[in-house]
Formats: structure tokens, sequence, C-alpha cells
């Protein structure tokens, strides 16, 4: 018994380690984590003080593009600051993801707009409250989370995630599947239980409706709103409906491992480990970071997402603590920290902009956000380093 504990260990260790080492240099967590740290004191001196935040830096700019509450990438930026205030307890971070969180307190006193309000609200006040336990964040996260389950259609068994975009029904996008854990900790911590069962509906609902048989995810499903019934799936921000878009496969990766965590229902972890297995396996790119599509047409001359990297690699250090079989468990540690080791190398916006990465790709069909600096690809890299550290 200690025998095989012993060599599992060092199996960890050897697993651990690979990948760290390139060009002869070891891969240096913390050296990474203080970049980060560099990187966004010199956002903090470019901010508006005007309720906004950073999003996006275009392609060729250095300069950020601010959004205000309402915008769905709100809640990033303060999750970024409250994982560094959490990296190094220095109440600079604190105090600055304070300041930021707040600017999304209106959320809190309108209807829902549309199912972002997870992104939103979890990455800011939700960290928030895990690493201060400030009521006040805990009462918004309450609140905010009763405002998203009034999208709930419970005909469909989801929520629906654009209601200003009808496209002909109920449409659910594979993203939500990332808000239903802000339902899971408000029904763990005050709320209404309800809502734990709306976010495994939901989940049970995807896992039926929204993938190919081969597990790729399609981007939006339509259902007729009021009999339930699925009509079609069918892409939004991808190449085609039939296409897979790389960071919708990542949000359905993340989702379902988080959905195990939060039920210890071994349907949604068989589920996560599937979704892994299609994505690593259809991963052509030497460097572990996917072209925005993983069918787009001109490949390799395509853009890179380094979001969707940035979210897998934290997703799979997850999963893989839930994972027995070792060769697997050690596919997944090898490949994230590969892909975080790829993202640190090639893809960080050093002295071009004050973003941590560069070439994320956001609405190509729509000629938006393509190759540049994004606050979630930011946000989930900084995320994967953090657990990376841990699992040291
Ligand atoms: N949730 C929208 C996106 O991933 O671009």
């Amino acid at each position: 018994m200690i025998i095989r504990f012993f060599t599992s260990f060092v199996a960890l260790l050897l697993v651990v380690n690979q990948g760290y080492s390139q060009k002869g240099n070891s891969f240096d967590i913390q050296k990474q984590i203080d970049y980060c740290a560099k990187q966004a004191s010199k956002t903090l001196e470019v901010i508006p003080n005007d309720g906004t935040s950073p999003r996006t830096v275009p392609n060729g700019s250095s300069q950020w593009k601010f959004v205000n509450y309402k915008d769905w990438t709100s809640g990033f930026w303060p999750g970024e600051l409250w994982y560094l205030y959490e990296a190094t307890k220095d109440k600079k971070w604190e105090k600055e993801a304070d300041k930021f969180t707040r600017f999304l307190t209106p959320l809190s006193v309108i209807k829902a707009a549309d199912h972002d309000l997870g992104f939103q609200v979890f990455n800011s006040f939700g960290n928030g409250y895990r690493l201060t336990k400030n009521k006040e964040y805990k009462e918004i996260v309450l609140k905010i989370a009763d405002t998203l389950a009034t999208l709930f259609n419970p005909k469909v068994g989801t929520i629906q995630s654009w209601p200003h975009n009808k496209f002909g029904g109920h449409n659910t996008i594979i993203d939500n599947m990332m808000n239903l854990e802000l339902l899971f900790w408000a029904s763990k911590n005050g709320g209404s239980k309800t809502l734990y069962d709306i976010a495994v509906k939901h989940a049970e609902t995807t896992m039926k409706n929204h993938f190919r048989p081969d597990y790729t995810s399609y981007h939006v499903l339509i259902y007729d709103f009021e009999t339930g019934k699925k009509i079609k799936g069918q892409t939004a921000q991808g190449f085609s409906d039939e296409s897979m878009w790389a960071r919708g496969q990542a949000w359905a990766i993340y989702g379902f491992t988080m959905v195990y965590r939060e039920t210890k229902d071994p349907k949604f972890l068989d589920f996560a480990h599937k979704l892994a297995r299609v994505y690593l396996d259809k991963l052509t790119t030497e460097d572990l970071i996917p072209y925005w599509d993983f069918n787009a047409p001109n490949i390799p001359n395509e853009p890179r997402d380094a979001s969707a990297a940035a979210i897998v690699s934290s997703a799979l250090l997850e999963l893989s603590s839930y994972t027995k079989d070792k060769k697997l468990k050690n596919e997944y540690l090898e490949k994230s920290k590969k892909m975080v080791v790829s993202l640190s190398e090639n893809y960080q916006s050093r002295d071009i902009n004050s973003a941590f990465l560069l070439h994320a790709t956001g609405h190509k069909p729509a000629g938006s956000e393509i190759d540049c600096s994004i606050n979630y690809a930011d946000y989930y890299y900084l995320e994967a380093l953090l657990r990376l550290q841990k699992i040291k």
C-alpha cells in the first residue's frame, strides 16, 4: 500500500514537472503571477474613473476599450483583481477589487437582461465573498441568483440565454453552463433550494440536447417556447452550425466539470470526460492553443483563441482532480500544464499592451475582437496559474 502510494506520488510529481522545462529554463509559476500583477498595475493607471472596466485591446492598438456594468464581461476585471489579492495577500488588490466589484451593484436592482449574470456577479462579488466573507457581497450574489432564475423556462428545462434575441424560440447557448455556478452557490448559502434544482435541470437538458453524437457542442440551441421541444442547433459565434467553436467546447468542459463538483453526480463527470476527450483529440496545434473554430476553413491561416486554451487548461486541472484513471489523470495534467506554459511563453502581451495575453478571438463572424487581448482570456489564465500553483 505504502509502495503503491509512493509510486503514484512519484508519477504525479514527474507529470507535474513535465512541461515546466523548456529550452533548459524551468517554468516558474510565481514569475507568471508576478507578471500578471505588473500588467494589472499598468492597467489600473489608465482606467477612467467613471465606473467602467477594461474589456479588450484591439489588435494593433495598445489601448484598452472600457465597458460598464451591463457588459457581459464586466465581472472579469474585478475577478482578476480578486485572484491577485488571493495570490499576493496584498491589500492594494483587495481595495481595487472591492472598488471595481461595487461598480456592478446596479445589477442587483434591475431585471435580468440575459444569462450572463453568472459571469458578471460570481467572478466579482462571488470571489470577493469567498476571500473576505463580506456580507454585503453575499447579499448581492443571493439577490442576483434569484434574478438569473427568472430566465428559467420550466417547459424547456433551461435558462433562456438571450431574451432579447428570440431566434424564433427559447434560446440557450452553451456558455450558459458557466452561469449555473452562481445558482449552485446561492442554493447552498442561504438561497432557495429551487436554484439548485434549476441548475441541475439546465445541465441535464443541455446534456441531452446540446451536443452532436461525437460530443462536440452546438453554440445555440433553439427550443419551442411553449412545448419545450428542441427545434435545432445552430451557431452564433462559430464558423458554421455544425462546426466546433473552440470557446463553446471550452465552456462545456469547464461547465460540466463544475456541475460534477457541485452535484457529485457521476453522469456529469462522465460527460465532462467525453467533452474533454473530443477537444483533446481534435486539437492539432503543436502548442495546444486552438484555432478559434476547429473547423474554420483556412486552417492554418486562421486566428487562434487563447481564451479557449485558458478556459480549458483551468478546467482540465480541476477535472484531473476527479479522475481516478491514472493514465487519463496524467494526460489532463500534462496537457493543461503544456497549455499554460505555452500561453506564458508565446502568448503574453508584455510590452505590447497591459493585458496578460494576446491572440484571443471574441466574435469572428461579426468581425469583432479578432486576434486581440480580452479580459476573460486573462481571467482564466490567472485562474489556471493559481490552480497549478496549488497542485504543485
Ligand atoms: N459568452 C460569450 C462568449 O464566449 O463570447
